[in-house]
């Protein structure tokens, strides 16, 4: 799992954002999406179910944005989302909807182990069309559901140190739904800015995810995760292929930013094969 929607820059997890998470599912067999020679399918998910930002124009002004953010301290960005959320509360309070600066500065504190996140854009589910979404489903988890993080008395990394803490002793379960598109008109593809109801289309689930209890966050881990491996929605089955102009737009994206993170940090780049390539 990693904090932000998209800020690049490296801050204290206290600092409110997005949650992400991450999926990579090892040893995965047929036709790729792309001529990649892979064998892992990712499923990269937000705690939000849609992109406020949907399409490419609009995304790129959220870019634009992002590339401000580190010349901020973190005092600043701090007050930056007091206002916003300040700003999303009153606003919700008159049942206005949320401009999408709002939306995307305003992340409530929330336990990332009680969230339920979603993939925002659309995929293909074998002959069909869907959007992927991964939801508490263990009553450990789904107890911590609207419960805040405390940040007191823990400097820089409050999240990581809750999950690394909860993973020491716990198992938790979650399950990897699918909402299929039953309505084009209703349910686009192409802005991902625009809300699938679930009146149109329940989300189903189609498998449970089983985290064992685990040293999540040892240094060989962190440094496997952050800086070895990469995370891309086109590291996938043609079953999966990403749809729509904001997955279009990541085709590049990602694999340019694995580039450079590991050209920068002087990392051979891997891609894991079998569990056993991971580090304990
Ligand atoms: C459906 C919308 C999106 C979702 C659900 C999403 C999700 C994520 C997640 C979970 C990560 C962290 C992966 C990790 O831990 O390594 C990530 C990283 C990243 N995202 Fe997105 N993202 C979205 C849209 C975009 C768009 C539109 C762009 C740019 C065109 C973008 C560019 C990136 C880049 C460059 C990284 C870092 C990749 C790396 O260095 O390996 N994302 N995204």
């Amino acid at each position: 799992m990693a904090t932000n929607l998209g800020p690049g820059d490296i801050r204290p997890d206290w600092l409110l954002a997005h949650f992400g998470m991450a999926i990579k599912v090892l040893g995965v067999e047929g036709q790729r999406a792309i001529g990649d020679g892979l064998d892992t399918q990712d499923f990269l998910l937000v705690n939000s179910p849609t992109l406020p930002f949907g399409t490419v124009s609009e995304y790129f002004k959220l870019q634009k944005a992002l590339e401000q953010q580190p010349t901020k301290t973190d005092d600043e960005l701090a007050s930056i989302g007091r206002k916003a959320r300040l700003a999303a509360r009153v606003l919700k309070a008159l049942g206005r909807p949320l401009p999408a600066p709002v939306e995307i500065l305003s992340p409530e504190n929330a336990h990332p182990l009680g969230e339920t996140f979603h993939s925002m854009a659309a995929l293909r589910f074998g002959d069909y069309v869907g959007k992927f979404s991964v939801t508490p489903l263990s009553d450990n988890v789904r107890a911590l559901t609207g419960h805040e993080v405390d940040h007191a008395g823990r400097p820089s990394s409050p999240v990581r140190d809750l999950l690394e803490e909860f993973f020491a002793h716990n198992s938790a379960d979650f399950a990897l739904r699918v909402q299929l598109c039953a309505d084009i008109g209703r349910m686009p593809i192409e802005d991902a800015s625009v809300l699938w109801r679930e009146d149109l289309s329940p989300h189903q689930t189609v498998a449970t995810l089983h985290l064992a209890p685990q040293n999540a966050a040892s240094d060989a881990r962190r440094i496997y995760a952050d800086d070895v491996m990469s995370y891309a929605p086109w590291h996938a089955l043609e079953a999966h292929r990403p749809l729509g102009a904001i997955m279009r737009s990541r085709r590049p994206a990602y694999p340019a930013s694995s580039d450079f993170r590991h050209s920068v940090n002087n990392v051979e780049a891997a891609e894991p094969r079998s569990l056993s390539d991971l580090p304990a």
